[in-house]
């Protein structure tokens, strides 16, 4: 969309036709090559109300977090936030799953269209791929806790937004604290991007053992690989995902 006369007819459809919520955190009508002309009265006071949600919704996340004690606590905190409008279009929370002691902590980017529908991570086709992955080196899925970047599902698989995942982060970072694992094992872009906070490309990232810090200033080593619904579409990097699954597997060993 390129004019803004468009964006304008779009919204006025959109108010005749009693649309009176969004359910999308990003603010891409503030994009900076848009101009803004002087008519465009409805467009300002949404966006700047809907940017203040969003630094709401983070510092809400945040601050409920420092109240969560337990991974119960957590998951409860998690399933009653409304500050993520994802929430208004997923069928389920999908919270971490797994070993609540285990040394290695997995983390995917967002539950897809079977692990909505299942309320659990990493329980579709990518789910079963990581699983005979982990079996390759020894691992079960009872073995690892798995967790994803967002607990509610973009609609259609979308990418998530840097707003939805700066949202949600605080519960991820204290999911992080609370399992407190040996290894972190960040699967695909997105989890490697919010995490380790950077914008490497993960072809750039994969295989390396980067720290991650705490809260408390332990360093936990976290290894980012390419995400199995990736490896799904491309066979070829297989062999990569493989030598990074054998560092991880060496790295285990050493502890
Ligand atoms: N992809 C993810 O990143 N997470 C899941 O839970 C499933 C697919």
């Amino acid at each position: 969309m390129e004019d803004i006369t468009d964006i304008q007819n779009i919204l006025q459809f959109y108010i005749s036709a009693g649309v009176d919520q969004t359910c999308g955190d990003d603010i891409c009508l503030l994009k900076k090559d848009v101009q803004q002309p002087q008519t465009a009265p409805l467009l300002r006071p949404a966006t700047t109300r809907l940017a203040q949600d969003m630094t709401a919704s983070r510092q809400n996340a945040r601050e409920l977090c420092t109240k969560a004690e337990t991974l119960d606590e957590l998951r409860q905190l998690v399933s009653s936030f409304d500050g993520c409008a994802l929430k208004l279009t997923a069928k389920s929370t999908v919270f971490g799953d797994g070993n609540k002691n285990a040394d290695v902590m997995i983390i995917g980017e967002a539950p897809g269209a079977d692990e909505d529908r299942i309320g659990l991570p990493f329980v579709g086709r990518s789910g079963r791929l990581l699983e005979k992955m982990l079996s390759a080196i020894g691992l079960k899925r009872e073995d690892v806790y798995i967790t994803n970047v967002l607990p509610w599902r973009p609609p259609g698989n979308r990418t998530p937004t840097d707003a939805e995942i700066a949202v949600c982060l605080p519960f991820l970072k204290r999911q992080i604290e609370l399992i407190n694992p040996k290894i972190i094992l960040l699967l695909g872009g997105s989890a490697a991007n919010a995490v380790l906070d950077n914008t490497d490309s993960i072809s750039r990232l994969r295989g390396h053992f980067l720290d991650y810090t705490l809260s408390t200033k332990t360093v936990i080593p976290a290894l980012a690989s390419f995400h199995p619904a990736f490896l799904l579409r491309n066979s070829a990097q297989k062999a990569k995902a493989w030598t990074d699954f054998l560092r991880l597997f060496k790295k285990l060993k050493e502890n």
